[in-house]
């Protein structure tokens, strides 16, 4: 299997309902590496870049409110299939659909403040990692 890396954001709902210890062990549990993390509240731009492929959507001026409302914690994370196997972990976007266990099934409210954040492909992990760390600040 290949070594990927992907990014992870633990969003403001969860940071605020004070779930960052849970979600990090579950990352960890999971068998992901956490090459990096760091703490920090979002600029309106800079929601506004890292959701860009979501401008046209309904959801998106929302979603950009919700992510800027408190700090997020970011992570890029590395393992053996990495992308899909945190997004197994996260679970479905929506909360209701998302199975037993998971973290937006456990944390999540609704399907715009669903806990946690992956990225979805490697090409998205290959935007979305450089977009928070630069490689000299993966350890
Ligand atoms: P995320 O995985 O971070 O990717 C885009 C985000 O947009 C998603 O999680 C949700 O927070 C939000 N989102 C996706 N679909 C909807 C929707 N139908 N209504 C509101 N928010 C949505």
């Amino acid at each position: 299997m290949a070594i990927e890396r992907t990014l992870a954001i633990i969003k403001p709902d969860a940071v605020a309902a004070g779930h960052i210890g849970e979600i990090i062990s579950m990352i960890e549990q999971a068998g992901l590496r956490i090459l990096a993390m760091k703490m920090k509240r979002l600029s309106r731009r800079e929601a506004e870049e890292f959701y860009a492929v979501h401008r046209a959507k309904p959801f998106y001026s929302s979603l950009v409110a919700f992510m800027t409302e408190g700090p997020v914690v970011l992570l890029a994370l590395e393992g053996d299939n990495a992308i899909q196997r945190w997004r197994e972990v996260m679970g479905k976007t929506n909360p209701a659909e998302a199975a037993e266990g998971t973290i937006r099934r456990r944390f999540g409210t609704n399907i715009e403040r669903n806990a946690v954040h992956g990225s979805d492909s490697p090409e998205t992990a290959s935007f979305e990692v450089p977009f928070f760390f630069p490689t000299a600040e993966l350890l």
